[in-house]
């Protein structure tokens, strides 16, 4: 069976990786990077429709939200992803946020507005912290959190009317959870809950990124919690939009309950690479059910051991950063026993560099939270690029909450 990724980041090579795991799948790419062609063929997008593949997943939420799906249905090829019309839900904040208030949906309080006077208002309505939110895609860039007044007016001035339309809501205080659920439009497999880490350097400080390390780790939901997220968003949401692929729900933790920040409609990204690491079904499986509409009885398995995810960046990522560093020690540190996912990666004339603002996503599992971690900073510290940087701090919120001893990782 041909199974085509589309997609050349971290959660595509993580999803290529477990997908050459089945027995009988060969796995495409398009556009893949040097990781994918480890594990598969790389093609780009241009032929990726010509393919013919038996099953195509499509990671990141670009293609989605110009209709990829709604192309390759109308061809008669089965695809995992959500329609044009439902990947709205990502596409479009205030979208989101209209049809969260319609259906019920736990979420922050907000107002969007069209016109900075109304802004205003808004921030006034709610105090600080206020949180301003781009109503279109921004790659992770268009959420601000607002202090005070200045803070208010400078974030304004970026993402604010005349620019497009602004979301200001009500900040929440919690913990945060990535909460991702594969679905068929009327059955649904639920993923292990995940925690990323959004911010760009330790202790959640500095600017926000798309994600600088992320865990999987049974500790971070419980099973009533689980539920909860379930019957008031999962399922809701899956009924009245007939959702078919990766509703992936960011979920504030908060005192009066799970809340809604954003819904993606695809895999997170670095949350898959935890995910298909500590995943102990055959993913294959479930993707072509979810596909053809059958997933009603289908459960996803995950082994006990936790897994952890260490992003290593370019240096100034999130801001503006070189390419084309060479790429030291992804051998050794695979040799010692962790994963090395690739992101920004290219092949230069004398061998493997960097290409964008994440890099690799060095991965490892352990029997608890605290050695999978410490197994994947081992890894970490044996790979070397130019400017690299990476946060020290991955995971160490599960460790407080799982009871284990606080760890900490040098280099
Ligand atoms: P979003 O793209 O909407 O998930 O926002 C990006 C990040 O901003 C989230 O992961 C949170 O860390 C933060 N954030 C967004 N909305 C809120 C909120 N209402 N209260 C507190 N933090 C928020
Ligand atoms: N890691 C956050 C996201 O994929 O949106």
């Amino acid at each position: 069976m041909k199974i085509l990724v589309i997609g050349g980041g971290g959660r595509e090579h993580a999803l290529c990786w477990k997908l050459a795991q089945t027995a009988g799948v060969e796995v495409f790419a398009s556009p893949g990077n040097p990781g994918m062609a480890r594990v598969g063929k790389c093609l780009p997008l241009e032929q990726a429709e010509e393919l013919g593949a038996d099953l195509t997943v499509v990671g990141p939420e670009g293609p989605l939200v110009e209709g990829i799906v709604d192309r390759f249905r109308a061809r008669g090829l089965r695809i995992v992803g959500p329609n044009r019309e439902a990947a709205r839900l990502e596409g479009s904040k205030a979208y989101a946020k209209y049809f969260m208030q319609q259906r019920g949906i736990p979420t922050a309080e907000s107002v969007t507005v069209d016109s900075a006077e109304d802004a205003r208002k808004a921030v006034e309505r709610f105090g600080f912290p206020v949180v301003l939110k781009a109503d279109g895609l921004a790659a992770g860039k268009g959420v601000i959190i607002a202090e005070n007044s200045a803070a208010a007016e400078a974030a304004l001035g970026v993402l604010g009317p005349p620019r497009g339309r602004l979301v200001v809501e009500e900040f929440l205080r919690g913990e945060e959870v990535s909460f991702i659920a594969l679905s068929d439009g009327r059955d649904v497999a639920t993923l292990a809950p995940t925690q990323d880490h959004k911010a760009a350097f330790d202790g959640d400080t500095g600017p926000n990124t798309g994600g600088m390390g992320a865990y999987c780790d049974s500790s971070i939901l419980s099973e009533s919690q689980t539920t909860e997220v379930l019957e008031r968003v999962i399922y809701p949401t899956v009924e009245a939009t007939g959702f078919t692929g990766f509703l992936y729900a960011g979920l504030m933790m908060t005192e009066s309950g799970p809340k809604v920040l954003e819904f993606n409609v695809r895999l997170g990204d670095p949350e898959t690479q935890p995910l298909m690491h500590r995943m102990a079904s055959d993913f294959a499986p479930a993707l072509m059910a979810a596909a053809e509409g059958e997933l009603g009885g289908v459960k996803l398995e995950w082994r006990r051991e936790p897994s952890v995810c260490v992003v290593m960046a370019s240096g100034g990522y999130p801001g503006g950063f070189e390419t084309g560093k060479a790429i030291h020690g992804i051998e050794e540190a695979e040799r010692f026993g962790v994963t090395v996912f690739q992101a920004g990666t290219r092949m230069g004339e004398r061998g493997l560099e960097t290409a964008g603002g994440r890099v690799l996503g060095v991965t490892a599992s352990g029997g608890d939270l605290a050695e999978a971690i410490a197994r994947a900073y081992e890894g970490v510290e044996r790979i070397r690029f130019e400017g690299m940087h990476y946060r020290r701090d991955i995971g160490s919120k599960g460790v407080g909450r799982s009871g284990g001893a606080s760890v900490l990782t040098t280099g």
